[in-house]
């Protein structure tokens, strides 16, 4: 693999693996109506060739734009490094029972609150309403994006390095861009 792909990889596995990562966290961006959306999501793993997991509520609107229009943009950061990498690709959520008991299985039991509100994520409420959860019900869905390009972009001096890297009969080809 090429040695820049090498440190994509390494970096995203480090957001996940390695605690206080910059690139736990990445900003994921879908289309609405022709619109962007951007949130953070909380990157949980990568997966075979730059398949990037993510968890989120089956009835959140990321889910509903995602059904619409699957391209996402995941944007990751690292400010120490100087560091910019982009994942543009295509989301696929992931239906195997086993695989999703294994990922819920593995999240602590507080943190399973993301995904059982009574409620959906974005309703309306009161300032004193209390959230009510429905530990019976978990609305957790694991997505799957899979990259089709990666750019990588290095601040440094005497010049930027820029390299756009495009998935191609499952082969991964390098370019280099003007930073
Ligand atoms: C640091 C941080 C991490 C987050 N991680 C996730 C996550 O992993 N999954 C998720 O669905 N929402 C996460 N959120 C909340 C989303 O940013 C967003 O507010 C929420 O999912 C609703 O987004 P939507 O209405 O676009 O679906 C996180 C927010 C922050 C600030």
């Amino acid at each position: 693999m090429n040695e820049y792909l090498q440190k994509c990889e390494a970096e995203l596995v480090n957001g996940y693996a390695k605690k206080r990562h910059p690139f736990r966290y990445f900003s994921l961006a879908t289309i609405a109506d022709d619109k962007p959306r951007l949130r953070t999501v909380v990157l949980r793993k990568l997966l075979s060739d730059f398949t990037l997991l993510f968890y989120t509520d089956l009835r959140s609107a990321k889910v509903s734009q995602l059904q619409e229009n699957n391209q996402v943009s995941a944007l990751f950061y690292n400010p120490k490094k100087l560091l910019q990498i982009r994942v543009d690709g295509e989301v696929f959520f992931e239906t195997d029972e086993k695989i999703l008991k294994s990922y819920w299985n593995n999240i602590p039991e507080n943190s399973r609150k993301d995904y059982i509100t009574k409620l959906k994520p974005g309703s309306s409420i009161n300032e004193d309403d209390e959230i009510e959860y429905d530990a019976e019900n978990p609305n957790f869905v694991a997505v799957k994006i899979k990259a089709h390009t990666i750019e990588y972009l290095q601040l440094q001096r005497p010049s930027h390095l820029r390299l756009l890297f495009s998935r191609a009969d499952d082969q991964w080809k390098m370019q280099n861009l003007v930073p």
